[in-house]
């Protein structure tokens, strides 16, 4: 990547605190200049399922060059929630697109219907009013009507809606090789090159099936 790049990534309530994590370090450590806001039960996420103990920019960020990008290691910025007069609650401040990663429903909803509550939802309504790329992670199952609907209703503003769902076909070994499935994905949702492994018929095909998390003679051995 010749240009300088920026995303923004929102945190929110959902089960998934991984992808997030996954993704950031990504960014950073390709040299994306990465803007972070988080919900309170998206830091509570980071709490219950990383451990973190508040919202810890080392830990969310390190360790991940040479999968995406140059090797630069890029700057991630972290904004407050409430703080909806932050530069990514503008128009003006140009990015290459924002997901929600995890995207609660309620975040969903929220995006859906344009109320900003706080700079997460600020952030989103804006990148959809400047005809941004908006990804939205969702996680939740099963989904009410109330859901779909809303999904609809982001779809046709221009939201991406990703469900957080990994393919098998790529063989899976590790929880590491699920997440990475879906980051790539995202990434790619993103316009962002990268060397995950996603692509059925290019990093993986029929011919390599043996070995695979589905494989039970390989899991009982
Ligand atoms: C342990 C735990 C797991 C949760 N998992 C999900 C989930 O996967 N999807 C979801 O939509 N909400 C989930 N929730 C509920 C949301 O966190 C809750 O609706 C919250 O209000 C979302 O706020 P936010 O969208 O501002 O982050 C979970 C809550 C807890 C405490």
């Amino acid at each position: 990547m010749g240009m300088h790049r920026r995303v923004v990534v929102g945190i929110s309530g959902a089960s998934g605190a991984i992808y997030a994590q996954r993704l950031i370090r990504l960014l950073v450590g390709g040299g994306i200049e990465t803007h972070l806001v988080v919900s309170p039960l998206g830091q509570r996420m980071l709490h219950d399922e990383l451990g973190m103990e508040g919202i810890d920019l080392d830990a969310l960020s390190g360790g991940a060059g040479g999968v995406v990008g140059s090797g630069r290691v890029g700057e991630l910025k972290l904004h407050h929630y409430r703080d909806v007069g932050a530069s990514i609650a503008s128009g003006s401040f140009l990015h290459d697109g924002m997901v929600v990663v995890p995207c609660s429903s309620n975040t969903l909803s929220a995006v859906a219907h344009g109320s900003a509550q706080n700079l997460l939802h600020r952030a989103a309504a804006v990148t959809l009013k400047e005809r941004r790329r908006l990804v939205l992670l969702h996680r939740e199952m099963p989904v009410s009507l109330i859901d779909t609907r809303n999904m609809q209703t982001a779809t046709e503003a221009g939201a991406v809606v990703c469900p957080a769902s990994p393919g098998f076909y790529m063989m899976p070994r590790t929880i590491d090789d699920l997440v990475d499935f879906v980051v790539g994905r995202l990434l790619d949702l993103l316009e962002i090159d990268h060397r995950l492994k996603v692509r059925w018929g290019q990093d993986v095909g029929v011919h390599t099936r043996s070995g695979a998390l589905g494989d039970r003679s390989r899991v009982e051995s």
